[in-house]
């Protein structure tokens, strides 16, 4: 291997965020709520497959375990099942995770399994397909539904579900939320809301910290469980009368930052070393041909060592980062 991608604050990095696009289909309410547009007008240019294949092979030899196949909305690409079988096959990479709004999984779930895909979460905001219609502009909750039915059919033991809270729109429905998973595998991602660039009054109006639903949840018999070094950042939490989990996301929380194990690629090619405040740097003129594999490995190195040491989110900072569709979230 080598050497392990790390650091000013010796943070290691297992964990890659890949976006192979841009694009989505969905609306959310949060992300994207007119929709995407193209940046710039300019032709679709997205990571190819061979430069996939690169940049994964890349950070598997400096220590990557496992990557997330992220978006935009990642099955939207055509080449999605070949882009899961070259993560997958990537000698180092053991878990292959996607992020996906789940219109696609019904009919393609099957074909991502078998590609190697090891982990799926899905967004579903809400359990009332009217309002999940009004947080993502799409009528698709039942066939969202019918995706998460399909996944544990063809296998899959767990479905991490992200739900976005808000409190004019789901926060009543958390009793909902948890009567559902009391019988399902099914652990339930409660993200708070992160402010960014497209957004004013949205997030005033809607933000809702994580850490009452916790204190919340303690009280109710949930129980701390053991973070691993390649999770993601979610606090999670077990219940011996639910099947399912709870995952708490609270990127305001201090002390969020330090247990960071992730960097992310962006799906024109951009190593962004935090989801806020800059601009990422250009690694796709190094992803051309094999031969350029440690001039790539030496570019990144260098440019860890800039990494900040928190996101300084609670200044208010929403950085370059105009919607989460845009890197990946
Ligand atoms: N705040 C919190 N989570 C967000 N996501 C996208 N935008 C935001 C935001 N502003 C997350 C949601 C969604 C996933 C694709 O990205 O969890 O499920
Ligand atoms: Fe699309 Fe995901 Fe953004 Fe919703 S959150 S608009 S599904 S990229």
């Amino acid at each position: 291997m080598a050497q392990q991608f790390e650091d000013k604050f010796h943070r290691k990095f297992y964990y890659l965020r890949l976006s192979v696009t841009d694009v989505c289909n969905f609306k959310c309410s949060y992300c994207l709520p007119e929709g995407y547009r193209p940046v710039g007008g300019e032709k679709s240019t997205f990571l190819t497959l061979p430069e996939i294949k690169r940049v994964v092979t890349a950070f598997a030899d400096c220590g990557t375990t496992k990557v997330r196949i992220t978006g935009g909305e990642p099955s939207l690409r055509r080449d999605f099942n070949d882009i899961i079988h070259a993560v997958s096959n990537t000698a180092g990479i053991s878990k292959v995770a996607t992020t996906t709004n789940g219109y696609r999984m019904a009919k393609q779930v099957a074909n991502w399994r078998q590609a190697g895909l090891t982990h799926i979460n899905v967004s579903v905001d809400s359990l009332n397909p009217r309002m999940f219609h009004q947080i993502t502009g799409e009528n698709k909750f039942e066939q969202v539904m019918a995706g998460i039915d399909k996944a544990f059919e063809v296998g899959y033991e767990q479905v991490k579900v992200n739900v976005v809270l808000m409190n004019n729109f789901n926060l009543r429905e958390i009793p909902a939320f948890l009567e559902w998973i009391k019988t399902r595998p099914i652990q339930l991602r409660f993200i708070e809301l992160m402010q960014t660039g497209e957004m004013d009054q949205f997030f005033e109006k809607n933000h809702v910290s994580g850490v009452n639903i916790r204190t919340q949840i303690l009280a109710n018999g949930w129980m701390p469980k053991v973070r691993q070094s390649n999770d993601g950042p979610a606090q999670v939490f077990t219940h011996p009368d639910y099947q399912g989990e709870i995952g708490l996301i609270m990127p305001y929380e201090k002390g969020f930052c330090e247990t960071c194990n992730r960097l992310r690629v962006s799906a024109k090619g951009k190593l962004h070393l935090c989801l806020f405040g800059e601009q990422g740097i250009e690694l796709r003129d190094l992803l051309q041909v094999d031969k350029q594999k440690p001039e790539l490995i030496s570019r990144i190195q260098a440019q860890l060592m800039s990494k900040s040491v928190s996101h300084y989110l609670h200044d208010g900072n929403s950085g370059a980062t105009p919607h989460l569709a845009s890197i990946g979230g």
